[in-house]
């Protein structure tokens, strides 16, 4: 019996480890909390495709509450009481929201048991939209109660500061529309694209800042719907995902020569960290050790 569960151990770390792909870990660097996982296929975005059912836990639906199956932007996990997000979802006081955890298909309740937590408060960027450029496009939201993290639901990793991630592939994931005025899908769809220089995005959009992340490939993007969503970063030290982005707008969706333009959160550490300390004092963000 003994030796049983020792091989099955071992099978399992096996397996755990020979994952390059899928953030499992098992990189060089550790983190100091259990982050930025995915649950392999046991089984939009514009020119993406249908994830995983849980594939990505650390993905929130924010919804009006009471309209669980209508999530009008994403969220990302980053602590037991934290989810990350733009500013321009803010639907404004006197509006009740909630978050969606380990939702795949909005319009089935069978494929997956999802957890519903009332939004307590959202606070949103102090300096958002200041300049009218859209900069500043992040708010945070803080929930009633305690995110159960298990298996389908967990934190994304939390970036370092000055993280320059230029030239690499991240991953969009979200409910939001399949093309410009599109309709949005019942399943969480993935994208991959990469990141461009500031340049690239200001080109097209004067007045771009730092704080924000520019991605653009011919085809693929974010739309209407997956604006505060994760914009996640294999981080090849951790084979963890980390959070490098929040959706935050662009010119249509996926328009040749228009490129999505999100939050870069990296950028926007400090105000994170800030605040979950002033809401929530004693939880803490995964980061690498
Ligand atoms: N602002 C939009 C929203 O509220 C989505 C922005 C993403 N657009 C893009 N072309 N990358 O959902």
């Amino acid at each position: 019996m003994k030796t049983l569960a020792a091989i099955l151990l071992f099978v399992a770390l096996a397996y755990a480890n020979d994952s390059s792909e899928w953030g499992q870990g098992g990189g060089r660097t550790s983190t100091n909390c259990t982050c930025g996982y995915t649950n392999k296929e046991a089984g939009r975005i514009v020119g993406g495709r249908n994830t995983g059912v849980n594939e990505y836990p650390l993905i929130a639906g924010i919804t009006y509450r009471g309209r669980p199956s209508f999530i009008f932007c994403g969220g990302t996990i980053i602590t037991e009481r934290h989810v990350v997000t733009a500013a321009h979802c803010n639907p404004g006081p006197g509006k009740a929201l909630d978050v969606v955890l380990a939702e795949h298909d909005t319009q089935s309740s069978r494929e997956s048991k999802t957890t519903i937590i009332a939004v307590q408060s959202m606070i949103n960027h102090e300096q958002y939209n200041q300049r009218g450029n859209t900069e500043n496009d992040v708010a945070l939201l803080v929930l009633a109660s305690k995110i159960p993290f298990q298996r389908t639901i967990g934190p994304a990793c939390f970036p370092k500061a000055n993280l320059n991630i230029v030239g690499s592939k991240v991953r969009v994931i979200g409910w939001g529309a399949l093309y410009s005025n599109g309709p949005q899908p019942n399943i969480l769809q993935k994208v991959d694209l990469d990141v461009k220089p500031i340049s690239d995005c200001s080109k097209v959009y004067p007045g771009i800042t730092a704080g924000q992340l520019c991605t653009y490939t011919l085809k693929k993007d974010a739309c209407q719907g997956d604006s505060g969503g994760p914009v996640i970063w294999l981080d090849p030290a951790t084979n963890r995902y980390t959070v490098v982005g929040i959706v935050s707008y662009g010119y249509g969706c996926a328009q040749p020569g228009a490129p999505g333009v999100n939050t870069a959160v990296s950028a926007y550490r400090d105000w994170i960290l800030n605040k979950i300390t002033q809401t929530v004092p004693g939880v803490a963000t995964c980061q690498n050790k």
